[in-house]
């Protein structure tokens, strides 16, 4: 069984400046919750218990919005009438066991989970990336990702097939179907010219690892931007023992760029009982004029 997870929420964010420069870009609202709170969400919905957040000098808020706030909680206690608030408030700082640690420079993803490696210990883990938010109300997609892992007996990631303009940003990888929506994995290719991508899938957002990623990480060197890449380890490790992908059903947003933070909005906003019919008929009216 799966019970811990680590988010790196360490990055600078420069795809969506100014408005990360001093809001976290993992803080940034889906309407009414930041987004790092759905990440939490999904991970607790999972049966994950414990959960390791590793931030930056900048990016305290993280810690303050899952602790009490004690004032306000105060305050809404004794004005009365916000009921629903104020137990929403309480449960956030109740979800789960959430620790922090700080990713003391932005060396790269691998470099963060390497963070991880004594939270860990040596249980395998799951680790869901701080900007992206997937919805399955469902079945959470980390769960569906540990499903994997625990079927099959190896380190399992989600993957998606993204547009050919994506795939040389993103890395490729080399799949051969084994039931349903998963993939075997057996080699991967970062950032590839489109004459050498394998296909048009792409690991995004979730993986299950075993402690084994730290050795990795610890080997090899630098990649790409100078920066020590989760991808490469993962590449290491689909050539030598295999990985599974897993095509997850859920709704992906990418809260690591614009266009992903507003269509995570809309979406969103078009199934929240608060403001589902205002946005509805909002977007029909600004549709009918453009
Ligand atoms: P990104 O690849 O989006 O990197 O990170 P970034 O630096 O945040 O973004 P840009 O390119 O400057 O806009 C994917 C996830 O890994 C975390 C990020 O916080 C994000 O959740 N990350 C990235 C770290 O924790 N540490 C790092 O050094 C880099």
């Amino acid at each position: 069984m799966i019970t811990k997870a680590i988010i790196p929420a360490a990055g600078l964010g420069t795809r969506v400046l100014p408005a990360s420069k001093a809001v976290p870009k993992e803080m940034l609202p889906i309407v009414d919750k930041p987004a790092i709170q759905y990440i939490v969400e999904e991970a607790v919905d999972a049966g994950i218990t414990d959960i390791l957040i590793i931030t930056n000098r900048g990016k305290g808020v993280i810690e303050d919005h899952f602790d009490h706030s004690f004032e306000l909680e105060h305050l809404l206690e004794t004005r009365g009438g916000k009921d629903d608030v104020l137990s929403e408030l309480k449960s956030v700082a109740k979800m789960a066991n959430i620790y922090f640690i700080r990713q003391k420079e932005a060396k790269g993803l691998g470099h963060a989970v390497l963070c991880a490696r004594s939270f860990v210990k040596d249980e395998p883990f799951a680790v869901m990336y701080g900007d992206d938010v997937i919805i399955n109300e469902q079945d959470p997609v980390v769960g569906q990702v540990i499903r994997a892992y625990e079927k099959h007996k190896k380190c399992a990631v989600g993957i998606k097939e993204v547009t050919p303009e994506q795939i040389v940003k993103y890395s490729s990888m080399k799949v051969q179907n084994i039931e349903d929506n998963v993939y075997l994995i057996d080699d991967m290719i970062e950032k590839p010219p489109l004459d050498k991508i394998f296909s048009l899938y792409s690991i995004l957002g979730r993986c299950v690892l075993t402690p084994d990623i730290f050795d990795i990480l610890e080997k090899i060197p630098n990649g790409a931007g100078g920066e020590l890449q989760l991808t490469d380890a993962m590449a290491h490790l689909a050539r030598t023992d295999g990985m599974v992908g897993v095509d997850f059903n859920g709704t992906r947003y990418d809260m690591g760029n614009k266009f992903g933070i507003l269509k995570a909005n809309i979406e969103v906003g078009l199934n929240h009982p608060d403001v589902k019919d205002e946005l509805r008929e909002f977007i029909k009216k600004i549709a009918s004029e453009i």
